[in-house]
């Protein structure tokens, strides 16, 4: 880091670091690949945590997350000055945080967001959809199952896979009907996918998915 940096700004930065860039999980390259092929300039992160790497391509980002460290994170100032000190586009950047729970729906934010992301943090799409302007797009991992639960939800529609090879984020649009067949012999309902919280196994996959809402 440079020098002529606050506290708050050093204590935040030690705790992205230490999360996202010794883990090599900041996804810059997959943000800037969806702005690039999508026009993506805002977006919405229900369970965040301090994942703040979409502001470093998206000008407009709310943040939602309860936890206590997210809150006190947001709350010091730190991450705002990183975003600024790495962001790739001219204006300055609005970060928004609120420190809630994220089924609980803000009502300002209806049909405002271009992207709604959902990583690690549970069944995000369903209820923070009315997030999504009309064609938005949903980012999701199926790591608690929610990539599953968009691919049986009518109004999203599959337009692209995301794969991660040597360390770069790469697109897909072949074969999408190839995926969300499960590997056994079930009917992949909401309230099976609700129960196991973990997804099933499909037989093919991808490190994340994008669906489009289409109504
Ligand atoms: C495993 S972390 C993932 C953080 C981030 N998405 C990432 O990929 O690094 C899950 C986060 O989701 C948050 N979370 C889970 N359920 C939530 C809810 N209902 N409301 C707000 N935050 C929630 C937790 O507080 C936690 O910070």
């Amino acid at each position: 880091m440079e020098k002529n940096i606050t506290t708050s700004e050093k204590n935040a930065y030690q705790a992205y670091k230490k999360y996202y860039i010794d883990r090599d999980y900041e996804q810059v390259d997959l943000f800037r690949l969806l702005r690039n092929e999508f026009n993506i300039a805002s977006a919405v992160y229900p369970g965040s945590y301090i994942h703040i790497s979409p502001s470093f391509i998206f000008p407009y980002v709310a943040y939602i997350d309860s936890d206590k460290d997210a809150i006190r994170f947001f709350k010091q100032g730190g991450l705002e000055e990183i975003v600024k000190r790495r962001k790739e586009y001219p204006e300055e950047p609005a970060l928004e945080f609120h420190g809630t729970d994220y089924t609980t729906l803000i009502d300002a934010y209806q049909a405002s967001f271009d992207l709604l992301i959902s990583q690690y943090a549970g069944f995000v799409s369903g209820v923070c959809k009315p997030y999504l302007r009309d064609g938005g797009y949903l980012l999701v991992n199926n790591s608690h199952g929610d990539a599953g639960m968009a691919s049986i939800d009518r109004d999203y529609q599959l337009v692209a896979t995301l794969h991660r090879r040597s360390r770069k984020y790469q697109l897909s649009t072949a074969s999408l009907a190839d995926y969300f067949i499960p590997k056994k012999d079930i009917k992949v309902t909401r309230e099976l996918l609700l129960e196991r919280k973990k997804g099933i196994g499909y037989t093919k996959t991808a490190a994340l998915y994008l669906f489009q809402k289409v109504r």
